[in-house]
């Protein structure tokens, strides 16, 4: 391929849209050219990291390689749009874009809602959703879209649920979710009207008014602990607290949505590991982890390099960015056995789906146990599973994974 095709294929949405396009794509990059300079021609150019190890040893190092200023590939266009409306490079301050030491006291906040005994007391009611939406497919008959009717919906619940949103205000919160992360994609920006920061805008608007409710009569959730919050003995600024929720509501499903129909399509595509779960469900939270690499809805965040350095004998500068590439450091010939074939009882399995460091993913573990307990209703009760059409991805090169998934089934 021309270099500039190259570069061209690495920025565009659409390479991500079609799996094995991208993997061909990035294998040739894994062995030719790991950390190409790339020069996109409607995006500012970056550094191009495709493999595990060196994703991980730039993850690991913080202060060299920042989160700030630059956290994910806009084309010049929107970076302007952005500009425009907030002043700044960025429409919103999360902790994927904050560095030491504001991003420790910001994880702090709400850390405990996402670490083991928080999330004891949720199985129970996890457990209970996760039949009430395979209770879903037995009222739709034999068929039906699970990224559209199940996937999309059943992480969405969580997360608001923890979040403290009504369900009557979950449709928006997906369409605003699709908007922010697949913008790019025909049939989420259907009048083409949308930019980079309608999404973001809409939900700031939301979280106003969900602040004022949560202040006036707070409850046991997360909007209330962020309407609430102080740092340092401080209220931190409307502006950090709705980039906070935006934070939450956002990456708390579309990823796991993602993952989902990813996992279930990868089962269907090998008939012989779904006959091997059924018969052996030990095997569902090692299957989970096996489908979150092998999907990898989060396909990329940048670093920003904060000195002049040498890494893997190529001279960054300082401000130089780096878009650490994770689908393809999860299909990487060096750290993992045959990375293409999905198995389901692969161990180890040290993929970098959540990324790795100080910025790992704050609900991986809530992720995990959402699809562990949806998966294992699926199993125990969902029959002859069979794809029934054509699958499609959005058209995205941040976040996303399946948009449609059509499959027929029998229930037990
Ligand atoms: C399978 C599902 C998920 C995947 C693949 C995923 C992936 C990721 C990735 C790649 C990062 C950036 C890590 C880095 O820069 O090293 C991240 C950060 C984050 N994720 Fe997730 N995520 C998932 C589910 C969730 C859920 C359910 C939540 C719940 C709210 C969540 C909340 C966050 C937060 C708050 C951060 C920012 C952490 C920080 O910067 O300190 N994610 N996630």
């Amino acid at each position: 391929m021309p270099v500039a095709n190259v570069d061209d294929a690495i920025a565009d949405p659409h390479t991500y849209a079609d799996p094995s396009a991208y993997h061909q794509l990035f294998r040739t990059l894994r062995s030719e050219d790991p950390i190409r300079w790339t020069e996109p021609s409607a995006c500012r150019p970056f550094w191009t990291v495709s493999k595990h190890a060196d994703i991980l040893d730039i993850e690991k190092q913080s202060d060299l390689f920042a989160n700030a200023p630059r956290t994910l590939l806009r084309t010049r266009e929107q970076e302007e749009q952005v500009r425009k409306l907030t002043g700044s490079v960025q429409a919103v301050r999360t902790l994927v874009h904050m560095d030491e030491p504001d991003h420790r006291l910001y994880r702090q906040l709400t850390q405990a809602w996402f670490m083991p005994a928080k999330l004891r007391s949720l199985e129970e009611g996890l457990a209970r959703l996760a039949s009430e939406f395979v209770d879903r497919m037995a009222a739709k008959g034999s068929e039906c879209d699970f990224a559209r009717d199940i996937a999309m919906w059943y992480p969405l619940r969580v997360i608001m649920m923890i979040l403290g949103v009504p369900p009557e205000d979950e449709a928006l919160m997906l369409r605003l979710t699709q908007e922010h992360f697949g913008g790019a994609d025909p049939d989420v920006n259907k009048d083409g009207k949308k930019d980079a920061t309608s999404a973001v805008r809409g939900f700031f608007e939301y979280f106003k008014n969900l602040t004022d409710e949560r202040r006036k009569a707070p409850g046991d959730d997360l909007a209330s602990l962020l309407a609430n919050a102080e740092i340092d003995g401080k209220p931190i600024s409307d502006f950090d607290r709705s980039s906070y929720y935006f934070l939450i509501a956002t990456a708390g499903h579309d990823t796991t949505s993602s993952s989902l129909s990813g996992l279930l399509l990868a089962l269907l595509e090998h008939p012989d590991q779904l006959a091997r779960l059924r018969s052996d469900p030990s095997l569902i939270p090692s299957a989970v982890d096996e489908g979150i690499r092998w999907v990898t809805p989060v396909k990329h965040f940048f670093r920003t390099s904060t000195a002049d350095c040498t890494f893997r004998g190529q001279k960054f500068k300082n401000g130089d960015s780096l878009m650490l590439c994770y689908w393809s450091g999860n299909r990487d010939e060096d750290a993992f056995v045959d990375p293409f074939s999905f198995r389901i009882d692969r161990t180890p399995n040290r993929h970098l789906a959540f990324g790795y460091g100080i910025h790992l993913c704050l609900g991986q573990m809530l992720a995990k146990m959402e699809i562990r307990a949806l998966l294992k209703e699926i199993v125990a009760r969902v029959g002859q599973l069979e794809l029934n059409g054509k699958p499609e991805w959005l058209v995205t090169n941040f976040v996303g994974g399946l948009k449609s998934l059509p499959i027929s089934y029998r229930m037990n």
